[in-house]
């Protein structure tokens, strides 16, 4: 399998809640869109830069609250966020949202950042995990879309000039080249949020770990104490 098909094998309850959560919103989207891949992109694109946003906005308080440093999350969230939101951007130059899909998409947010919030409030592990997996699916779906785009069912047009200018293509680059391009920064996005879901359970076990030797240094203390 290519670092570019990856999947991260749930390992446990909270990974598996992650998984169908997505499986399931997979199919409401496969169900909506079918194969207009371009509308696809636009509307899942906009609900795509929310993550991003909420859970740097949740951290970014946490570390004033608890005058804690965030170890670099927050930028790497907020750029994660600038970046969907790129590819909504550029994918609004090729399929124009209907009436219909402004309607769902606006109701999705609202939607959407709640849900999102309250996970990430209850398990920030699961939340990350989830977006882990949506990338998964982001990156599936892109590859779909090049897959039509290079076998001719969908027609190639030029790049938009915004993609150009964004990843620094080549002037004559078309729609292909930007599919890979933002399939790659998906891939990325999927990497990142499967390793902090990861570092999060670290965090947990090495915090479970150190409550237990000092358990065992108490108990210890105390037995020499009565010896
Ligand atoms: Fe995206
Ligand atoms: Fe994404």
């Amino acid at each position: 399998m290519s670092n570019l098909e990856s999947h991260y094998r749930p390992s446990s309850l909270s990974d598996k809640v992650a998984l169908s959560f997505t499986k399931f919103l997979r199919f409401i989207a496969d169900t909506f869109f079918k194969k207009r891949y371009g509308h696809r992109a636009v509307v899942l694109e906009t609900v795509a830069a929310v993550p991003g946003m909420v859970a740097g906005m949740l951290i970014h308080l946490k570390s004033l609250r608890k005058m804690e440093d965030d170890k670099g999350w927050i930028k790497i969230l907020l750029d994660e966020a600038e970046n969907e939101r790129m590819h909504l951007m550029t994918f609004i130059h090729i399929a124009k949202p209907t009436f219909i899909e402004r309607i769902v998409i606006m109701i999705a947010q609202f939607i959407f950042i709640i849900t999102y919030a309250i996970i990430y409030l209850i398990s920030q592990r699961t939340a990350h995990r989830i977006v882990g997996y949506f990338e998964e699916e982001a990156v599936r779906s892109y590859t779909e879309y090049l897959h039509e785009l290079e076998t001719g069912k969908i027609k190639d047009q030029p790049a938009p000039e915004v993609a150009i200018n964004y990843w620094n293509l080549p002037l004559h680059a078309t729609l292909k080249d930007v599919v890979k391009v933002i399939r790659d920064d998906e891939a990325g996005h999927r990497d990142v949020n499967h390793s902090f879901a990861d570092v999060i359970d670290e965090r947990k076990t090495k915090e479970k770990v150190n409550t237990t030797k000092k358990e065992i240094t108490t108990k210890e203390n105390l037995k020499g104490n009565y010896e």
